[in-house]
């Protein structure tokens, strides 16, 4: 059977998107910011997005692109040698980050229902806060949410590329986008919106640490979808003869939008019900629910507004899915039904963990694995602060170094012989040495 190809370069550019937009923006970015400080955090992941993220995000597009394979494949077609480990650990990171990813998206289907029901109209502020700690804590519930949205994900990923992951992009996209600007207006007209803005965008260096660096590297990999290959496996569903700077600068600024326009509606909250720092991973779920208490309409945008964060978590679940089911489907030759059936449930057993060690099981919640962190920190930690930065200097180093010739004779870089020059520099020196340097940090020796 012939392999599937993308039905127009905006379906192309809504699914990367689609894989971009995601947890990572909407429930990730604002703790990660919350945690390190606002604008030091935010003024560094932009340098990183811009400095690292773009230039990679262009790498991967033109390594699906110009080979049509799945991350493997394609380094195997572009040089045959040991460059296609980069491609298996590409394919561990998908099965590793879905299986964590998948329980948050759970909590994103149960928070939906709650609004729905309208079950936060008679809580106060502690209250909903609480409701998230006995939720995390419900293991039963956990490991029920997970199973439903990994269900949905392979769901997706069995109807294929076109009538699958395309039209799930085309259509939640946009909608998407236009929620979160309502919610954004509605935040702008707290009393908390002035101090969220000093405290997002008033720049204040002296709170730049190691930690916020390394995080924020890592975050935009993880937001990007970058250093696993889901934007290898994307491009290379592209037609051939396309120019892909646009594509690429169009995903990272979108990319980049939602995760401000984010914090832009989740911190006013925090500041005008004076909400506690301890917010962390509950930040996304602890806060929402308050503004749409607050807001006309509330009742109506509040599961609206979980619709489109479900929607998010699972344009962005599916692409991890299709790294892995691509490879047995080009490589192995299984069909699209068997490969995500069986990938899919692989994935869901590795989630029981993470879905009850944040309470569910105590014994399991207790244990710590790497540092002080729990079973589901320690994944998500392993993936972005390592899998991610790992693959992604790889795969900066693989363009920029081994393949660059190829990239010459792209029509993109005749186009724009000036832009393709930079990114080049950039791919050779600039993105692997910082990732490195981040690397040697994350490890102590730095
Ligand atoms: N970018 C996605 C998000 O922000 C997560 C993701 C990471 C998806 C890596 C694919 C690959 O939620």
């Amino acid at each position: 059977m012939a392999r599937e190809k993308w039905n127009s370069k905006l379906g192309f550019i809504l699914a990367a998107s689609g894989s971009a937009v995601g947890l990572g923006n909407l429930w990730k970015f604002p703790y990660e910011t919350y945690s390190n400080g606002g604008s030091a955090f935010i003024f560094v992941y932009l340098l990183a997005t811009i400095l690292v993220g773009l230039p990679i995000m262009m790498a991967e597009i033109f390594i699906g692109k110009s080979t049509n394979k799945n991350p493997i494949g394609a380094f195997k077609t572009l040089h045959p040698s040991a460059w296609h480990i980069i491609g298996w650990l590409g394919i561990a990171s998908g099965f590793v980050i879905l299986s964590y990813y998948s329980v948050v998206g759970g909590w994103t289907l149960r928070y939906f229902l709650q609004t729905l029901t309208g079950a936060y109209l008679s809580m106060n502020q502690e209250q909903v806060a609480s409701d998230f700690g006995s939720f995390v804590q419900d293991g039963m519930a956990q490991i029920l949410f997970h199973t439903v949205f990994m269900f949905m994900i392979v769901g997706i990923v069995i109807l294929g590329v076109r009538k699958g992951i395309e039209l799930a992009g085309k259509i939640l996209m946009p909608m998407l986008f236009i929620i979160l600007l309502i919610l954004v207006v509605m935040a702008i007209q707290t009393s908390g919106f002035y101090q969220s803005i000093l405290y997002l965008f008033y720049p204040d260096f002296s709170k730049i640490t190691t930690n916020s660096i390394i995080e924020s590297m890592g975050q935009s990999f993880f937001s990007l979808s970058l250093g696993m290959g889901a934007i290898i496996t994307y491009g290379s569903y592209m037609q051939k003869n396309e120019p892909i700077i646009k594509d690429a600068i169009t995903i990272v600024f979108f990319d980049t939008m939602v995760a401000i326009m984010a914090c832009l509606m989740i911190f006013p909250i925090l500041f005008t019900f004076e909400l506690k720092p301890n917010a962390s991973i509950g930040i996304l779920f602890s806060t929402l629910p308050l503004l749409f208490l607050k807001m006309p309409g509330g009742i109506v945008i509040g599961p609206l507004f979980f619709l489109l964060v479900i929607f998010a978590a699972l344009t962005s679940g599916v692409s991890l899915l299709e790294v892995v089911v691509s490879y047995f489907i080009d490589e192995k030759g299984w069909n699209r039904k068997k490969a995500t059936i069986v990938i899919g449930m692989a994935i869901w057993i590795l989630g029981f963990p993470s879905a009850l060690s944040n309470g569910g099981w105590s014994w399991l919640s207790g244990m710590k694995w790497i540092g002080e962190r729990n079973f589901f920190d320690s994944l998500d930690y392993l993936a972005s602060s390592w899998m991610l930065p790992i693959g992604g200097i790889f795969i900066a180093i693989f363009t920029g170094w081994i393949v660059s010739k190829e990239i010459r004779n792209e029509s993109f870089a005749k186009d724009h012989d000036g832009f393709y020059n930079v990114i080049v520099f950039l791919l050779k020196y600039v993105s692997p040495l910082l990732v490195f340097l981040v690397l040697l940090n994350v490890t102590g020796i730095l």
